[in-house]
Order: C-alpha cells, then sequence, then structure tokens
C-alpha cells in the first residue's frame, strides 16, 4: 500500500524521508518519489521514478535536491497504472502546491470535472491530483485557513491519509486523516510524519496518532490540529517503546523460509506472552469485566485472507471447547450483510498487521452496535489497538514476507488458548485441562518442525520440481480441515502463481468433481475423528476412480489414505483441532519450494502488499 513520509524542521531531509520509506517497504510499492522546499528559491522541487525505492535513490543520486520541509511516498496502484507520472508527489496546475497520498478519493471523478470545467490541468491518472488542484482553487480566491481546509477534506469522501506542502507557506505542512493511518513524531524543533511510527522511532518516540477525521497545521515548532467540522483539538501524544530493527535473512534465501522456521519458537513466545497474563489481566487487557467473560453469549470473529482463515478454524476452537456460538465473517463483505447481535457478543478482530482497512471498517461497523470488540495482533502500535476496547497480542516477531506464515500460527495459538480461558471462566474445564492445552501447543509446534525436517530433501530435490509443473490444484479438507486447505491454496497462489481452489470435500460431488482428471492434482488434508476420517477416504476414492492425482497428508497409521495416495505426507498425532497447526509448516515449505522452482520474487509477489490500507 501506499506509504506518506514527511519531515519539517531545521535539517536537511531528503536522506532521512529515504531512510523512512525504505522502512515502509513492508508495505509493497510500484513507484517512488520526493519533493523538498528548496531552501534558497522557496520552490517544490522533486524527483519520482516507477520501480523500487532503489530507482529513485539512483536518480536522486544524479540530483541536489533538499529540503528542510519534505515529502516522501512510495505508491501501490490504484488509480492508474505504474508510471513515473502517477508517482507521487502530485501537484497543481503551477507546482506550487505538493501533496502525497494514501488512501482513495471516491468522488475524485466528480472534482476532477468540476475542477476541469473551472481550467485545471492534470498530468497523471489518479484519484490525489484532485486535491492539490482542490487547494489550488481556492488558495487562488483566499488566504490558507482552517475553514479552508475543512472545507476541502470535507468534500473528500473515501479514505485518505495526506501531506502537503506550499510554496506560498514555507513554514507550514498539513496533514490530514480520514480512515487511513497517519502519525506525527514530535522532536526538538522537528516533526516527522509517517503511516507508521517505524519510520521514525529512532528520531522520536512521542508520537500523535492523527485521530480519525482531522487535520493539523504543522510547523517546526509545533502542531495545530482541528477535526473536519474545524474545532480545535488537543494534543495528545503517546510514548512508543519499541524499535527499529533491520531485519535480516540470516542464513536462508527468503524471509518467508526463515519465518517457516521461526513458526515454532513463534508459537512457544505467544505461549509464553499469554501464560504471564493473571486472569485479572487478560480480561483487563481485553476490556472486559469478570461477570462479561462467564456470560458471553456470541463471538463473531473478522478478519481478511489468511487472517480470515484463522478465524475459520478459531470457530471450531470456541464452540467445541468454550461452547460460545461463533460467527466468522471475512471482513471486506461485514459491512454488506445483516448482523444479529446478541446481548453479550464479543467481536475479536484478527489481523496481523492491525492496519488492514477492510478489516477496521467492518469493527467499525460492529461498534456501531455498541457491541464490545478486540483486536488481536502482532503489531502493538498499530491502529486496531487505539480503535478496540481490548487487545490480545501475539508473539510472531516481525513477519516480512508477504506471505504470512508465523502470524497464522500465532493467531491459531492465541486463539485455542482464549478458548481454554473462555471455558475455564465458564467452568467447563479444570485448571489441568488448560494446562494440557498449553503442552499440546507445544507438541503441535514440535509436530510442524519435525514434518518438515522429515520430508525437506525429498520435496527439495524430487517434489517440488515434479509438482511445479502442473497449471492448477483442488485443496480438499473437511471440519477444521478445510479451512486449512483454503491457507493452503491461498499460499500456493500468491507465491508460485498456480491456481488452487479448495472446498470442502463433501462438496466434490456437488460439481467440482467434473474438473477432475490426471492433469489437476487434488490434495487432501486429512483428520484424526474416524468418522471424518472415513468420510475424506470416500472422497479420495471418488477421485481415484476418475483417473485423479492425489497428495495427502495424512496422519500416521491411515494406512487406507496412504495406499491410495500418490504422494504422501505423514503427520504424527497431535491433540484434536490442533491438525492445522502440524500440518501447515509442511504445506508452506512444500509451496515456498515449488516458487523457488519456477523462480518467483517470493517475498513480494508481484501486485501484493504486506499491509492493505484501502479497501
Ligand atoms: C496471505 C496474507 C494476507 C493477509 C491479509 C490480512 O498470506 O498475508 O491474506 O492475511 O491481507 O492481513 P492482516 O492479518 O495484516 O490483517
Amino acid at each position: 500500500m501506499c506509504s506518506v513520509f514527511g519531515y519539517i524542521g531545521k535539517q536537511y531531509s531528503r536522506q532521512l524521508v529515504m531512510e523512512g520509506l525504505s522502512r515502509l517497504e513492508y508495505r509493497g510499492y510500484d513507484s517512488a518519489g520526493f519533493a523538498c522546499l528548496d531552501p534558497q528559491s522557496n520552490h517544490i522541487v522533486y524527483s519520482k521514478a516507477s520501480g523500487d525505492l532503489q530507482h529513485l535513490k539512483d536518480k536522486l543520486n544524479q540530483q541536489s535536491i533538499d529540503g528542510y520541509v519534505s515529502l516522501g511516498h512510495t505508491r501501490w496502484a490504484t488509480h492508474g497504472g505504474f508510471s513515473a507520472d502517477n508517482a507521487h508527489p502530485h501537484f497543481d496546475c503551477e507546482k506550487n502546491i505538493a501533496l502525497i497520498h494514501n488512501g482513495i478519493i471516491e468522488n475524485h471523478q466528480e472534482l476532477r470535472e468540476e475542477l476541469r470545467a473551472a481550467g485545471h490541468v492534470f498530468h497523471s491518472e489518479t484519484d490525489t491530483e484532485v486535491v492539490a488542484h482542490l487547494f489550488e482553487q481556492e488558495l487562488g480566491r483566499r488566504d490558507l485557513s482552517i475553514e479552508l481546509c475543512s472545507e476541502i477534506f470535507s468534500r473528500l469522501q473515501g479514505a485518505y491519509a495526506f501531506a502537503i506542502i506550499l510554496e506560498q507557506y514555507t513554514n507550514t505542512m498539513i496533514v490530514a486523516r480520514k480512515r487511513s493511518p497517519l502519525c506525527v513524531g514530535v522532536g526538538k524543533d522537528e516533526l516527522f510524519v509517517s503511516s507508521d511510527p517505524l519510520a521514525f522511532i529512532d528520531k522520536t518516540r512521542d508520537v500523535l496518532f492523527m485521530p480519525d477525521e482531522s487535520f493539523a497545521l504543522l510547523s517546526p515548532s509545533g502542531i495545530a490540529l482541528y477535526s473536519f467540522n474545524g474545532q480545535s483539538l488537543s494534543i495528545a501524544t503517546s510514548s512508543l517503546d519499541f524499535s527499529f530493527e533491520q531485519q535480516d535473512k540470516q542464513q536462508h534465501e527468503h524471509f518467508m523460509l526463515k519465518e517457516i522456521y521461526e513458526q515454532k519458537a513463534a508459537i512457544k513466545n505467544t505461549l509464553t506472552h499469554l501464560q504471564a497474563l493473571s486472569a485479572d489481566l487478560l480480561w483487563k487487557q481485553l476490556g472486559l469485566k469478570n461477570e462479561q467473560v462467564k456470560d458471553v453469549e456470541k463471538i463473531t470473529l473478522l478478519g481478511c485472507g489468511t487472517s480470515w482463515f484463522a478465524g475459520r478454524i478459531a470457530q471450531f476452537f470456541f464452540e467445541e471447547i468454550a461452547h460460545i456460538s461463533t460467527q466468522v465473517s471475512v471482513a471486506s463483505e461485514f459491512r454488506y450483510m445483516s448482523f444479529f447481535p446478541r446481548s453479550n457478543t464479543l467481536c475479536i478482530a484478527i489481523t496481523q498487521s492491525g492496519e488492514t482497512a477492510d478489516t477496521l471498517e467492518a469493527l467499525r461497523v460492529v461498534q456501531s452496535y455498541g457491541v464490545h470488540t478486540i483486536g488481536l495482533t502482532n503489531v502493538a502500535s498499530s491502529t486496531i489497538v487505539r480503535e478496540t476496547q481490548g487487545s490480545l497480542f501475539t508473539q510472531a516477531g516481525c513477519e516480512v514476507a508477504v506471505a504470512s506464515t508465523k502470524a497464522f500460527v500465532t493467531q491459531l495459538t492465541a486463539l485455542y488458548w482464549l478458548a481454554h480461558r473462555l471455558a475455564m471462566e465458564k467452568g467447563l474445564i479444570e485448571l489441568s485441562d488448560m494446562q494440557a492445552a498449553e503442552q499440546n501447543l507445544l507438541i503441535a509446534a514440535e509436530a510442524l518442525e519435525e514434518c518438515i525436517e522429515q520430508n525437506k530433501l525429498r520435496i527439495m530435490q524430487e517434489l517440488a520440481p515434479y509438482y511445479a509443473t502442473y497449471k492448477q490444484y483442488i485443496f480438499l479438507g473437511r471440519h477444521i480441515g478445510y479451512p486449512l486447505a483454503m491457507e493452503a491454496a491461498l499460499k500456493l497462489k500468491e507465491i508460485t502463481y498456480i491456481f488452487a481452489q479448495a472446498y470442502p470435500a463433501g462438496e466434490l460431488k456437488h460439481g467440482p468433481l467434473a474438473l477432475i482428471d490426471a492433469q489437476i492434482p487434488v490434495v487432501v488434508f486429512s483428520h484424526q475423528a474416524h468418522i471424518i476420517y472415513h468420510k475424506l477416504v470416500a472422497n479420495v476414492q471418488e477421485v481415484k476412480a476418475r483417473d485423479g492425482h492425489v497428495i495427502a497428508f495424512a496422519f500416521e497409521g491411515q494406512q487406507e489414505l496412504i495406499s491410495l495416495a500418490d504422494t504422501v505426507f505423514i503427520i504424527p498425532h497431535v491433540a484434536p483441532l490442533l491438525e492445522p497447526i502440524a500440518m501447515i509448516g509442511l504445506m508452506q515449505f512444500f509451496v515456498y519450494q515449488m516458487a523457488l522452482v519456477l523462480d518467483r520474487p517470493i517475498d513480494k509477489p508481484r501486485n501484493l502488499a504486506k499491509s492493505v490500507t484501502v479497501e
């Protein structure tokens, strides 16, 4: 997604802007740009380049532009293809105003027509550019004022974080936020503006997270903050206590491989962190009162992509362990659906980054019903933590590869653990059951790693080169194995670009069976429950009877499935409901090796970003 970074202060800032943008690389991008006010001429000077940040850096190395008031941006295309013209900053007709934006201006077409009719000439296909012309239009008639900003921002529909510089007001930067993340780092006589405090955390720890629907006029000596209706707001800064850690791949070829191998430790760290929470501290952190905990009637889980699949698996945890009726919704669809909360409903939004716009929007809908919301995230400084009444943290460590691996298993860990805590609070299980559950998580983590170790060489030397030649795949599972199949299919699509579709195994005969032939391998995730296993075996028989090719993830001793499959991976037994943790590492490794054979850019697959901050 786009990243916004700005600086206003007493230093030449090009280098620190570039450094800030590099730290935001995880957001993914296709072009980048830099602009500043030239201290001698007070004119805006700029540079833009298509491609990754290095292209912009190389271009800037040939130029001497720098200044005390500057903007940097990386773009993830929404409106208009990736080109230097569409890269930010964007300008008004005279290039007296420069601005950068993250988000989408939904009414840009209407504004563009209005501004064109008034004589403005556009230079890009982006939705962003209209805002520069809107400022130009208004500043042609009157001075910069609170009312002027308030009027302009109130006209913009959609989601946005803006930083704007103007030749006419060399000591001012305008910033604004609606829905998209934006924060201001407060230093001594200098301010840093960013989509994520990570970009400036080594310069200052005092951060103003811009309230939703607010704008600010920044100068080196301070911040004047206003709501969109022009009311002055007080400045409440937070003091952050994390540091930027340069991530490196250690001995691994890709971050994804490193992160696959970190899963066992990530599960353990998450568990240790959770175990350290006393009952009082846990419910307090979740924003719940003890009596509320006992009476939770319904849980709504929200998430997108892999986090949604974690929710789909966790539904079984909350229903089977804590006996709480659980609904799981993909967050990007939630706002179009009816929602029927019961009197004591809990909503848990699952998001590794804590910044996913679809998840945050769904959460806001839930909150409009007065429902208690909790964010389950890996990033303690993220937007979700500020917008929910309670938080629970996974301890996956920084996940760099776009395709989620260790975040997923730590989400499962936290949700499995929480289901047991709720069950204990309701008197359904004893402390000894809780302790056994914790032990079982560690055993499943061990199984995850063991499965990779045992199959590693076979996958690298034989299976990955062979299976990378297929063009499409079907994934099957039942019960908890179905969301696992969905997650596995997503991983395959993301990093190999091979098409894959997951089905509940019982649905095969209702249509997809028509696809079966020797050209479309069927990956089956087995289950430990006998009744489910036997039904799965019947589904595999149906595939084999039609010349299908089967890859099975079977548990030890499941002889019938093992002998039916063309390729089989044997998984050690784990506690019921922890099958996905035991199997997913091996699946990720298999898919990773296929992507390697296909020479894909594994850590940054085309078109994808790590943090999806637009709807
Ligand atoms: C897939 C993947 C995505 C994310 C999704 C939600 O490997 O990483 O599907 O899971 O974009 O992201 P978060 O969890 O940050 O809300």
